[in-house]
């Protein structure tokens, strides 16, 4: 890993281990996605353990931490069953989402202004163990000086209602995250972004020169079913076919 991106791609691989979860199968192996991942140009692996562990589990985060070079972002949920996970997983950034069971991704940032003091011992715990911290947070001006005045490295915009706006709304969201972009910069936090982004909508959130990355999951995993399935079908064509020759060649 020895690219220099400008801004980072750090891919979310949580859709995989869903659709490992789905059917309970050892397969599709997250490990190997991570692998790929950072192969294909990925600068960070992104998951989400959540406490429903409805896809990324615990021996995922352990094993893509011991065999995977990549930086290790980890998304959670600032419960001390969480912290004490990442105290020992040890990941290079912990990024601290809302969390609610009933919903189907994270809607919403976390309001750290209304949760100061916990957060910021969250915080603290954190950058004892050398481990850098990032806030999910809505492009608001009262969270972003909440997060800079806990002590976050950085902070990751939610990007989901600019990715769901359409026309002049879609302009209108774009200028609220350029807006807290720069806030967050001048009171010099790390500007993080993400959520809904997708190969459509990605452009005008990457070239705002000071988000220094993105992360990216869903659109991701969901394109690679296009880009992949024709070779997924090739290869058991090829294989089905394979075994009937050397079937027939046996019989002889
Ligand atoms: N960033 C954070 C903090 C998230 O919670 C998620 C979703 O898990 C993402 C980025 C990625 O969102 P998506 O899967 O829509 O690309």
């Amino acid at each position: 890993m020895d690219q220099q991106h400008s801004i980072r791609l750090g891919v979310n691989i949580d859709h995989v281990a869903t659709l490992r979860q789905q059917r309970g199968t050892r397969y599709p192996d997250v490990l190997r996605a991570a692998r790929l991942a950072v192969a294909s140009g990925a600068d960070l692996i992104t998951v989400h353990l959540r406490e429903d562990r409805r896809h990324i589990q615990d021996d995922d985060v352990y094993a893509i931490r011991r065999q995977l070079q990549a930086p290790l972002n980890l998304e959670m949920a600032a419960t001390e069953e969480m912290l004490q996970i990442a105290l020992q997983v040890r990941p290079d950034w912990v990024c601290l989402v809302p969390e609610r069971r009933e919903e189907l991704t994270t809607e919403g940032g976390l309001n750290v202004h209304a949760r100061q003091q916990e957060l910021s011992s969250v915080c603290t715990r954190l950058a004892a163990a050398g481990i850098k911290l990032s806030l999910f947070i809505a492009a608001d001006a009262q969270q972003i000086q909440a997060a800079a005045g806990i002590g976050a490295s950085a902070i990751e915009l939610h990007t989901g209602d600019y990715a769901g706006a359409a026309g002049s709304q879609c302009v209108a969201e774009l200028q609220r995250l350029q807006q807290a972009t720069s806030l967050a910069s001048s009171l010099g936090l790390g500007v993080h972004a993400g959520h809904g982004l997708t190969l459509d909508n990605v452009g005008p959130v990457a070239a705002l020169k000071e988000i220094s990355e993105l992360n990216i999951g869903h659109a991701l995993i969901a394109e690679a079913v296009f880009c992949g399935l024709q070779r997924a079908i090739a290869d058991m064509r090829a294989a089905m076919d394979l075994a009937r020759a050397n079937d027939h060649a046996n019989k002889l």
